[in-house]
């Protein structure tokens, strides 16, 4: 039994039930137009019996849906049944997850860095790609589900062999991904459109690469200083994420290619900083406007470590930035606010690529994410709403609205004082609780999950 140090690291202890509830207890009002599943990833289990993991990303990924309608809320969860999840059957890891590394020969650390022997443990995030809802994590290897039953379909290898795919961009469309293809002896950054190299740029030692940025014309990816070299990250000993190294003194530089052409253009570079989450980027004039939730350094990965965590310690602090890059190589560093801001999300079907005005997210002020945070990009008003700790919020626009906050935000919030979670419903131009479905059980900490409209 693992003893609680902090309200929040219940977050942070295993999920063994899968359940299925046709209603959930109800408090206040669901919108009337609001119908459709939020599904949501996340880890589940740490401790595996023999073994714990010793990271918030490491642990085994379980879905979990929310279904609006007709003024109730339904919720089922179900582990991913991958190879991962089967092969921690005995009671430890069974492949090289992000800062956990099983014990294993040095041939079969190679092997494990390339799929087919890359982790399908895809606790990071969902998305509908080509017609298939997918759970994904920073493998090529998408595990497909079935939406309403959260039942695991398969394994799917997404285009290409490269790492970072956890955020795509578009749906059912085109999908576009950024990544790092690390086989052969020249790793190079890609965009894939669909299952095509749509650009490729070499690169010596690869960035650590989470997500990026699209704009009608260009896609971004800031490339902050906390790099491999690629052979030792093949050969080497230990978990993924530790042989990346910090090297400030490089700075950040922006990859910048164009969508049609495929060309690497510009060079722009400022001060060194670290991010998982680029939030929106948009051309203006002759300048291209990149937003991002920066980390003055990597500090952050250590600090999500599980037993860090567990122990109360508190995380470093994001704040939403905007770079703008100048032609000529310019480029312009501003907070948009001074609240604390990770998990961002945008209304992104209207906005993605575009300038826009709204920006959410989960703000850490104390030890975790406890605040839910609205940003107006554009005056830096911001408005906070805290209790318990809440996950992203995932806005859903009101079909028919005009203006971009018309709509609301959904987030998955753990209540300390009842020892599990709630799906709360906030208005998300005013951040007013709505509705709050109440689940009969913690949900462990989780990272991103998309609303799949009725
Ligand atoms: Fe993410």
């Amino acid at each position: 039994m693992v003893s609680l140090a902090t309200d929040a690291a219940l977050g942070l202890t295993n999920l063994d039930d899968e359940i299925v509830v046709d209603e959930l207890a109800l408090e206040g009002e669901l919108p009337a137009w609001l119908g459709g599943s939020l599904l949501r990833t996340g880890p589940a289990r740490w401790d595996l019996g023999k073994q714990t993991v010793n990271h918030w990303f490491d642990g085994l990924a379980m879905l979990h849906r929310f279904t609006i309608g007709d003024g109730r809320v339904a919720y089922a969860n179900r582990f991913l049944r991958s190879k991962a999840f089967e092969a921690a059957a005995d009671g430890r890891p069974g492949y090289r997850e992000f800062a956990t590394d099983p014990c294993r020969s040095a041939f079969q650390r190679v092997a494990s860095l390339f799929a087919p022997g890359a982790t399908d443990n895809a606790n990071v995030n969902v998305a509908r790609l080509m017609g298939k809802w997918v759970a994904l994590t920073e493998t090529p290897l998408a595990v497909t589900f079935d939406p309403e039953t959260l039942e695991t379909l398969g394994v799917t290898k997404l285009p290409a062999t490269t790492g970072g795919l956890a955020h795509p961009h578009g749906d059912e469309g085109t999908a576009l991904s950024m990544g790092v293809h690390l086989m052969g002896p020249r790793p190079q950054y890609r965009l894939i459109k669909d299952d095509q190299v749509a650009a490729r740029l070499a690169v010596k030692r690869p960035a650590y690469v989470h997500s990026f940025g699209l704009t009608e014309r260009f896609a971004v990816l800031a490339e902050h200083p906390y790099t491999v070299n690629p052979l030792k990250l093949a050969v080497g000993k230990g978990p993924f994420i530790e042989h990346f190294e910090w090297h400030p003194e490089d700075g950040t530089r922006f990859v910048v290619f164009d969508r049609q052409t495929g060309a690497h253009v510009g060079d722009w570079r400022s001060d060194p900083f670290f991010l998982f989450h680029h939030v929106n980027a948009f051309g203006d004039g002759e300048d291209i406007v990149v937003d991002m939730c920066v980390y003055a350094d990597p500090e952050i990965v250590a600090a999500l470590g599980l037993q860090r965590l567990r122990a109360g310690e508190a995380i470093p602090k994001a704040y939403l930035e905007r770079f703008r890059l100048k032609p000529g190589g310019g480029v312009e560093r501003t907070r948009l606010s001074d609240e604390p801001f990770e998990l961002p999300r945008i209304d992104y079907g209207r906005v993605n690529g575009r300038p826009y005005r709204y920006a959410w997210g989960s703000g850490a002020r104390a030890e975790f994410f406890d605040t839910i945070v609205k940003v107006d990009v554009t005056t830096g008003e911001t408005l906070t709403w805290g209790e318990g700790y809440p996950g992203e919020p995932v806005y859903v626009g009101r079909p028919g609205r005009t203006e971009e906050d018309d709509g609301v935000l959904l987030s998955v919030v753990l209540e300390p004082e009842r020892g599990a979670s709630s799906m709360v419903v906030l208005d998300a131009a005013t951040l007013t609780e709505l509705a709050r479905a109440r689940v009969p059980h913690h949900i462990p900490f989780g990272f991103h999950g998309q609303f799949s409209r009725a």
